[in-house]
């Protein structure tokens, strides 16, 4: 193969996502995260960003904290609202085949042998919050890699809200995202706790889960 060839392949055939795809494989090897501010495609970023702000309150449910029959609504940790993806906007489409190329060159790149991707919009009103939690636990859930996109124009320091993430369970100073339109955070889910500030506005997102399949007797994994 020729250098060229594997540059090709590297990428998935997309020279725009693989930049910035590359620089996330090598954040994700050499500390277990990666934060890219203003990195989501524009195109995408928009249709998303559109697609949120035309959703109305009975789009949304409460945010829960575990899945299936174990999914319980905990005011002591979560305020948010959430709206899965689940593809049947243009906007939630075109999300889902990024996250699809990136899951792709991720598997080739780490080995990861991610299966499957979840996906929902989260609303945050003033006030609200996430407090210090793992998107994963050990042997409980397939969850393997977390990523959240930011769909806020104009977010400035004095509106906080930022997430915290946290490098492990004694870090208490954490690193800060401020959740600037179009920023990426990538960080391996059972590796970091992590927070989310309450903050003075609206603060809007998509965030996600890779998986990998747990599937067992040929019943295939559900999606959530
Ligand atoms: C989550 C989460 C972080 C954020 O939804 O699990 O941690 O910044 N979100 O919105
Ligand atoms: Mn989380």
């Amino acid at each position: 193969m020729t250098a060229l060839q594997g540059l090709a392949r590297a990428d998935g055939g997309n020279t725009c996502d693989g930049t910035l795809f590359a620089a996330i494989a090598d954040d994700l090897e050499a500390q277990g995260f990666s934060i890219q501010p203003t990195a989501l495609p524009q195109p995408i970023a928009d249709s998303l960003f559109t697609h949120q702000q035309g959703l109305d309150g009975g789009q949304y449910l409460d945010a829960g904290i575990g899945r299936g029959e174990r999914y319980v609504r905990n005011e002591f940790v979560r305020t948010d609202e959430i709206c899965w993806i689940m593809g049947d906007s243009a906007a939630g489409r075109q999300w889902l085949q990024w996250a699809s190329r990136l899951q792709s060159f991720l598997n080739r790149r780490l080995f990861l042998g991610l299966f499957s991707f979840e996906s929902h919009f989260a609303h945050y009103a003033p006030g609200d919050y996430y407090k210090r939690h793992y998107d994963a636990f050990r042997g409980e859930t397939n969850r393997v890699l977390s990523i959240v996109a930011y769909l806020n124009p104009g977010w400035s320091n004095t509106d906080c809200g930022e997430l915290v993430l946290y490098a492990n369970d004694h870090d208490r100073t954490g690193t800060r995202i401020v959740p600037l339109y179009g920023t990426i955070v990538i960080f391996l889910s059972e590796e970091f706790p992590h927070e989310v500030l309450p903050a003075n506005r609206d603060r809007y997102s998509v965030a996600g889960w890779f998986r990998v399949n747990t599937s067992l007797n040929n019943r295939l994994d559900p999606p959530r």
